[in-house]
């Protein structure tokens, strides 16, 4: 990235993971300019020619019967938390009004009533109560604790972040996925996994989730399926689940319009002719070797998976003003929870572009406390 003076920067915040592909990728900039000559919008009462060419591109892709597309992350939660609820009376006989969704502690899917009713995060949800009802919060990273409350017969539904973003790159130990999914198909309980963040090649796989090699019920997609030009997101079920929601119940007036249907086209076909999962997986690994070479009471602890790392940083020390060092060595990253920075390129980073970054971090981090 350059500003406006024309200085220089490498971005490790890519708009939160949704510029994977790098920012103005020309091959997206040409989808969205050609369609945007042809169509833009007909709404969903009309058929357009786009949807279906893409609803069979990424069913096939994911291995999912059905793919209901909205616009931002956020509704992507909203539309997999209202089809589990729905899924729940019509399927699970749950008694009238009586579901209950699962959330972990500490998890971030944005900032509509539901998702700050299901928040652990005083800036998230403070002040904004009444809160809404059927939802209930078991700690990350515990399937003893996931266990015990699955087995309440009015949950429908458990929704977590496969690594967890916002929360400061929260990496869960090896099984907890596997775990997840074993409770949730003996409970009878969906699985929507939330890979707004943690999907589409960031992570160093496809998804985070094929680390394990486990299939959530519903799994929602937003951020990087657009590279960063339109908000484009939706959910993948299969039919039993997702036909559990009838023509007219859920919409939205741009929710799989033509041009948003022909960005996300270009932005996954990006994502995979270009190797971009590959990529992140190699120097995410030259990436975090290069950072744990820093002193252990300064940075103690680094995490992540691919290209979505954090450095935690000794609470001594001020990690927002790290970060305006680091932008003064043409390097932008931003602090989460005070101490942590999260570190997240766009993957079309070369081994040189991360190696030049990883000796920019080092050098700074410790002049800065030197
Ligand atoms: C895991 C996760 N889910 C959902 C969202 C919400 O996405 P949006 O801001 O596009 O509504 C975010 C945003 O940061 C996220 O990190």
């Amino acid at each position: 990235m350059w500003d406006v003076e024309g200085k220089r920067y490498f971005d490790f915040l890519s708009a939160y993971s949704a510029v994977n592909q790098g920012h103005c990728h020309p091959r997206i900039y040409k989808a969205l300019i050609d369609q945007a000559k042809v169509l833009t919008l007909t709404s969903r009462a009309f058929y357009s020619d786009v949807l279906g060419e893409f609803e069979e591109y990424i069913t096939n892709l994911f291995g999912y019967d059905k793919w209901l597309p909205m616009n931002t992350g956020v509704e992507g939660g909203e539309t997999a938390c209202k089809l589990a609820r729905k899924w729940g009376y019509t399927c699970k006989n749950i008694p009238q009004y009586q579901a209950k969704i699962i959330f972990v502690e500490g998890n971030f899917w944005g900032r509509t009533m539901s998702a700050v009713s299901s928040s652990t995060d005083p800036s998230s949800y403070g002040g904004f109560g009444p809160f809404m009802p059927g939802f209930e919060l078991i700690p990350y990273n515990d399937l003893a604790a996931l266990d015990k409350a699955l087995a309440d017969p009015n949950v429908c539904a458990f929704m977590v972040e496969p690594i967890q973003g916002e929360a400061g790159v929260v990496v869960p130990k090896d099984g907890y996925l596997k775990g997840v999914r074993e409770l949730c198909s003996k409970h009878n309980v969906l699985w929507i996994a939330d890979e707004v963040q943690t999907g589409l090649a960031r992570t160093g796989k496809r998804l985070a989730v094929d680390y394990e090699n486990v299939k959530p019920d519903i799994l929602i997609l937003g951020k990087a399926l657009s590279g960063g030009f339109y908000p484009v997101s939706g959910i993948l079920a299969n039919d039993p689940v997702m036909l559990a929601i009838k023509p007219g119940e859920h919409g939205s007036t741009y929710g799989g319009n033509p041009l948003g249907c022909k960005i996300a086209l270009e932005a996954i076909r990006v994502l995979e002719e270009e190797k971009l999962a590959e990529n992140a997986y190699k120097l995410g690994n030259i990436l975090r070797e290069e950072l744990r070479k820093l002193p252990e009471d300064v940075v103690s602890l680094v995490r992540g998976k691919g290209l979505l790392n954090a450095i935690v940083i000794n609470e001594k020390f001020d990690a927002m003003k790290i970060c305006l060092k680091l932008k003064d060595a043409g390097l932008l990253a931003k602090p989460t929870h005070g101490h942590i920075i999260r570190l997240a390129p766009p993957l079309v980073i070369t081994e040189p572009q991360i190696q030049e970054c990883a000796d920019i971090i080092v050098k700074t981090i410790i002049d800065y406390v030197k």
